[in-house]
């Protein structure tokens, strides 16, 4: 299975420090953000790895993060000329993906958990996509889930009035048709391609399964607040087990 790390955008919500540096660049604790989503990928067994940055940044990724060699990984490269949204950077990623099974995180996600067993599960499920929620205090920053046992019902982008607190993390499963999906998307209120449109698609079809993480979640660019807990966080772990 191949992985996808999407780090492009703007970084709005972080200016300054993101006038001149990418986010994803950016130090949590004693690494550069990106670090974290590639080793959610490579201790999942997932190291053949595209990553899509943003116009003027590119130069930046290629220089730290090189072939991957250093994280026993290879690495292929893209660049998203406009922060058109989540999907509108997946779509890049179609014939690296080559209609096999993917794992796309995104660049700013930061968890703890080890994913292998929940990307068994989905490489065992015949088709679709997996989801990954977390109960959250702020469900109005994020993709929000209402689920109905083992079903979601629906997932709704930074609602007003969220039907529930699990909050819909950057991480996503999908199958091939992912593809199709992303070609059927028009752009949202906020003039972006949407990943929540995308994992409708499959709710719609009811192929969508989930699995609620049990570590620490944080979405390191939501803003400065996240980003200086992601660091603290980091830098507990790192005194509890230095070797990690
Ligand atoms: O962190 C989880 C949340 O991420 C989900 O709950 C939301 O459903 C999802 O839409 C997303 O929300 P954000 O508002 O946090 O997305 P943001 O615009 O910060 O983009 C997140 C990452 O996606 C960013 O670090 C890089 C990548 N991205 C984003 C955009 C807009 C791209 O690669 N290209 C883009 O054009």
């Amino acid at each position: 299975m191949k992985g996808i790390i999407l780090a492009g955008g703007t970084g709005t919500r972080l200016r300054p420090l993101t006038l001149v540096t990418n986010k994803h660049l950016l130090p949590v604790y004693d690494r550069p953000m990106i670090y974290y989503p590639i080793q959610t990928l490579t201790q999942a067994g997932i190291t053949d790895i595209m990553i899509v940055s943003g116009k003027g940044h590119a130069g930046g990724f290629l220089e730290l993060l090189q072939s991957g060699a250093q994280f026993g990984a290879k690495f292929s490269y893209g660049v998203q000329d406009q922060a058109g949204g989540i999907a509108q950077a997946l779509a890049l990623c179609e014939d690296f993906a080559d209609r096999g099974p993917v794992a796309v995180i995104l660049g700013d996600n930061i968890l703890y958990d080890d994913i292998s067993p929940a990307i068994k599960d989905f490489r065992s499920q015949k088709r679709g996509a997996k989801i990954f929620l977390k109960e959250v205090d702020n469900p109005r920053s994020f993709g929000v889930a209402e689920v109905s046992g083992e079903k979601i019902v629906s997932i709704e982008e930074k609602p007003a009035q969220p039907k529930s607190n699990l909050a819909v993390i950057g991480l996503y499963c999908f199958d091939g048709q992912v593809w199709d999906a992303v070609k059927q998307l028009k752009p949202s209120a906020r003039g972006e391609l949407e990943i929540t449109d995308v994992n409708n698609f499959y709710v719609k079809q009811g192929t969508m399964t989930y699995e609620v993480l049990k570590g620490w979640w944080g979405d390191g660019g939501e803003s400065f607040a996240s980003l200086l807990q992601a660091g603290v966080l980091a830098a507990n772990r790192a005194a509890e087990k230095p070797d990690a």
